[in-house]
């Protein structure tokens, strides 16, 4: 797991950023369905997510497109994504099961866009903003647990 992105990871997923947009949420629904589909287990933890919860993992994979060289910027968006996850226990095993069927559902509807290079920078920077919200969320597991 590393933070550092490469600077042609960074170019592409940063060019992408308008397609990205333009299919966010049949990205983000599309990842659900495979999700729960792949992994039916996993819809527990989702139970009480609202409705919107598709839109704002929309939002976030879009501003993260944008704001890929500025990080500090979503810093705040990402600590009220890392809270949700530790009020849900979400743990640092669980981010390769998300990654891989979003991968496949940005894939799917795509379709030819979505070149293996564009795979590969994506995939990249899912790592990084998984590192980033790991280690908040790490530091907020720590808090909790001083409290206690
Ligand atoms: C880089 C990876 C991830 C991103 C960008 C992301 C993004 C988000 C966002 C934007 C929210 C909504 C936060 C809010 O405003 O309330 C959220 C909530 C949630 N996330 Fe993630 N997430 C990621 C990884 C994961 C993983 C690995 C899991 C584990 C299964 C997970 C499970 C959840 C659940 C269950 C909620 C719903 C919280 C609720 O009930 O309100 N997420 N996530």
């Amino acid at each position: 797991m590393r933070k550092q992105l490469s600077l042609r990871a960074i170019q592409i997923v940063k060019s992408s950023a308008e397609l990205i947009t333009l299919n966010d949420t049949k990205i983000t629904t599309r990842m659900y369905e495979i999700l729960f589909s792949k992994y039916p287990k996993v819809k527990i933890i989702f139970k009480d997510a609202p409705q919107d919860q598709y839109m704002k993992l929309a939002e976030i994979i879009s501003a993260y497109a944008v704001n890929i060289d500025i990080l500090e910027k979503l810093e705040p968006a990402l600590m009220v994504i890392a809270k949700a996850h530790v009020r849900l226990n979400i743990q640092p095993a669980q981010y390769p099961m998300i990654g891989m069927v979003l991968m496949q559902a940005m894939e799917e509807v795509l379709g030819e866009k979505a070149t293996p290079e564009f795979m590969d920078a994506w995939r990249e920077a899912y790592k990084s903003i998984s590192y980033v919200l790991i280690e908040m969320e790490k530091e907020l597991y720590l808090q909790r647990r001083q409290k206690l």
